[in-house]
């Protein structure tokens, strides 16, 4: 098999992840890092003595070697890392969401059309999970007919820590942050070029009353229309006290497909005098692992092996736009409109 050169930016809660899945993954060779946090440059060079770590995106971007660059990096910085790394002719996978606005989500999407010898995708692991695939094949074959409804949750464990609150804080909202998963993996099943037109959500904050002054909720619910017959529904929760719950239910004109209706770490049953119970999953990271990893397997044959994809960047787009209209609707409390750029 053909290695390939990576380099990845960002090495922090998500960095960390995705470094320790590629050095699992065969084909894979990270050969430049780069963070500018001191503690993570040392963890770096503990982990790779050979590479080049650095603190400057330029100087990263510049190590003729690489093949491609993965970015897991902020928010803020997504956009012109992306488009800087396409101009130095390098393939480029991005961590959601693939850009800080929805006129820059677009941007970068338009840009990518000029370079068409790139792979450029946005990590968005519920592709790349296996029910999710084969719910999209399923799908596919007009096994439940045409899609009429579909809708989808990302529910957390209830947490409340100081690092949980300062996240909050400066996530985007729930939205943005949480259901933008729901958003791209309901495009992704769906799976055609669709458009939506408007957005309306609603939310609560009993759980967490301090998010109503950060223009968040602890649990809200959007609704998205689009231009197609097709209505897309997404709820996100902050305060669920069982388990991490992300579910995904898709209604078509012959049938349904419902995807994790049970918020399952794996298929232990537990039963004694008070009945029988399940073992829950704590986080999108338990029920996403096995997704992350195969991710970047995905992305990999795609390079190598030109093998279809999973990731869309027009989805990542749309996904940005739907969010920010929910997000919108969300704050000024009235119908937003979804707008591509
Ligand atoms: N797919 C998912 O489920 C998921 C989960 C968490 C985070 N994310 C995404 O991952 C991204 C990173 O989030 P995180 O929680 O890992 O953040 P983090 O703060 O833990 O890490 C950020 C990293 O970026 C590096 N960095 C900061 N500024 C930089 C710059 N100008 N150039 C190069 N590197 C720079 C830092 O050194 C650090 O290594 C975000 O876009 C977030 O939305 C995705």
């Amino acid at each position: 098999m053909a290695v390939l050169n990576f380099g990845v930016a960002g090495a922090g809660r998500m960095g960390s992840i995705h470094i320790e899945n590629m050095m699992r993954t065969p084909g894979i060779k990270i050969i430049a890092v780069c963070t500018v946090v001191p503690r993570e440059i040392e963890w770096v060079k503990s982990v790779f003595p050979d590479a080049i770590v650095t603190a400057d995106f330029d100087e990263f971007l510049a190590v003729e070697q690489l093949d491609a660059v993965l970015l897991v990096t902020p928010t803020a910085f997504h956009k012109e890392q992306v488009i800087k790394s396409m101009h130095a002719g390098k393939h480029v996978i991005c961590e959601k969401p693939i850009a800080a606005t929805p006129q820059d989500a677009w941007e970068v999407y338009h840009e990518s059309l000029k370079f068409p010898e790139l792979k450029v995708a946005c990590a968005f692991p519920r592709r790349y999970a296996t029910v999710y695939m084969d719910a999209a094949e399923r799908i596919r074959k007009g096994e439940i007919g045409e899609i009429t409804t579909i809708r989808s949750q990302s529910a957390d464990l209830y947490q409340c820590n100081e690092f949980f609150l300062n996240y909050i804080k400066v996530s985007g909202g729930i939205f943005i942050d949480c259901n933008i998963h729901d958003i791209d993996n309901c495009l992704f099943l769906i799976g055609r070029d669709v458009h939506a037109t408007t957005a309306y959500a609603v939310g609560t904050t009993h759980v967490f009353p301090q998010f109503a002054e950060w223009g968040d909720v602890d649990d809200g619910m959007g609704i998205v229309t689009f231009e197609e017959q097709l209505v897309m529904n997404v709820y996100g929760s902050r305060n669920m006290r069982h388990a991490h719950h992300t579910m995904t239910e898709i209604i078509g004109t012959k049938g349904r497909i419902l995807l994790n209706g049970q918020p399952r770490l794996n298929q232990i049953d537990i039963s004694d005098e008070t009945g029988t119970r399940m073992v829950g999953a704590t986080s999108h990271m338990d029920v996403f692992a096995p997704a992350f990893q195969r991710e970047i397997e995905g992305f990999r044959d795609w390079i190598t092996i030109d093998k279809k994809p999973s990731f869309n960047l027009k989805d990542a787009a749309k996904a940005v736009s739907i969010a920010f209209a929910l997000t919108e609707s969300l704050r000024e409390k009235a119908l937003a409109t979804v707008k591509e750029y």
